[in-house]
């Protein structure tokens, strides 16, 4: 089944050779064609042109984008959304003065969602956990990364990248899983973390690898969770299972994570609202991509990636939600790539490839998702008659979405 799109206003990050990522000054291009069109054949893109080239093609489904701005899909490189039930008190207690550490202190936090998501069954966690999956792919996006880490039990994390496996299996959207084996410490480990540790290295990663329930091993590097040492552990012990290093570091405090993940070659650190000079240079001699999550930093009023610093450094960047219900209840790419503007000044050039090309390599990814490069994935969305590219970011708040495509299906 072949499908044209036409009159297209501008077809945008069109890559002629297959780029994995962008990085640094060439963040700022975003390689476009105006007046253009798109040939697609089942789930793959196969051509693309100025209209004044689209004589003689003729296709089973043709829709007409006069005024309308064609792109890939958002590569969504970090979210939790499998779990179960939501944290609105929470919210609601910190509006009041609670911080997020004091919530998570008496209990509550990532250990609430532990509590509720234990208790749910799995079919129940996969119908809620799927409600959120169409919500994002009519929101645009076309390829996730889900994390576990709500479990922390090696049931229950076995139970979360089961539903995991099940979404990938049922949805056209591209879906990578992650075990986030240590994500807290659990209650009854509060006085023995190295035990915990010891459960996680011993029997959970090498369950999820033989069940091949996961690609990527991830670890909350942070002050009063995980610190270098477990880090360093863990990830050498997913890593001698097959599973690539992909953390959370540096969303509170800045102290070596990252350079622990770039020499176990991580794929992405992601956070880095806190980043010192030493990790920069870590991360310049690297292949490990930066990722940011400013609807995080906006939930919880936190600092923003210094997503200019990394880029003016010649870095790469990738833009993802986080969406989880602690942190960022939101698993829209539209308000990331609108807040990645207005707070962290990113240009829409540079905000754009770090949402669709470098958010597909933090994936693991971006050879087949992330760009408009035939052969790639038919993943596409298709705007409303907007006046610009600039548009989508700064009229934030408004779905400005009217068609996705995934896999070549209209969703
Ligand atoms: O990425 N930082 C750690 N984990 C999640 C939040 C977890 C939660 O509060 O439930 C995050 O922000
Ligand atoms: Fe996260």
């Amino acid at each position: 089944m072949t499908t044209l799109i036409t009159n297209i206003k501008e077809l945008l990050q069109v890559r002629e050779t297959n780029v994995l990522k962008v990085s640094g000054k060439d963040m700022k291009h975003l390689p476009t064609i105006k007046n253009a069109y798109l040939l697609i054949d089942d789930d793959t893109i196969i051509g693309f042109g100025t209209m004044k080239d689209c004589i003689n093609i003729e296709a089973d489904t043709v829709i007409n984008a006069t005024g309308k701005l064609v792109l890939p899909t958002w590569c969504d490189s970090h979210t939790h959304i499998v779990y179960a039930g939501n944290r609105e008190q929470e919210f609601v207690d910190r509006i009041n003065g609670l911080t997020y550490a004091d919530i998570a202190n008496r209990g509550g936090g990532i250990l609430n969602s532990a509590k509720k998501l234990q208790q749910t069954s799995e079919a129940d966690l996969y119908e809620q956990s799927k409600d959120r999956l169409i919500q994002v792919m009519k929101l645009g996006t076309g390829a996730i990364e889900i994390k576990s880490g709500y479990g922390l039990t090696v049931e229950a994390e076995l139970k979360m990248l089961r539903v995991i496996k099940r979404l990938k299996q049922d949805f056209p959207i591209k879906v990578k899983a992650t075990l986030l084996a240590a994500h807290a410490v659990p209650k009854e480990y509060i006085d023995n973390k190295e035990g915990f540790v010891n459960l996680v290295i011993n029997e959970l990663i090498p369950k999820v690898a033989d069940q091949q329930l996961a690609k990527y091993i991830d670890v909350f590097c942070e002050k009063g969770y995980f610190d270098l040492n477990d880090t360093e552990r863990i990830l050498k012990a997913g890593k001698l299972h097959g599973l690539i290093p992909k953390i959370h570091v540096n969303q509170f405090n800045a102290f070596g994570g990252i350079e622990i993940a770039v020499n176990n070659q991580a794929l992405s650190v992601d956070h880095l609202e806190e980043l010192n000079k030493n990790d920069i240079e870590c991360l310049k001699n690297s292949e490990t991509m930066p990722v940011a999550l400013p609807s995080c930093s906006y939930f919880l009023s936190i600092p923003y990636t210094p997503g200019r610093r990394l880029i003016d450094a010649g870095l790469p960047l990738a833009l993802a939600t986080d969406y989880n219900p602690g942190s960022t209840p939101s698993g829209n790419m539209n308000f990331v790539l609108s807040t990645a503007c207005i707070k962290m000044k990113l240009t829409p050039e540079e905000a754009i490839n770090a949402a669709t090309i470098n958010g597909a390599y933090a994936m693991g990814i971006s050879n087949m998702y992330g760009s408009i490069t035939r052969g790639k994935k038919a993943n596409i969305i298709i705007t409303k008659a907007v006046p610009s590219y600039a548009f989508l970011p700064y009229a934030f708040g408004d779905n400005h979405i009217e068609t996705v495509i995934i896999n070549g299906q209209i969703i």
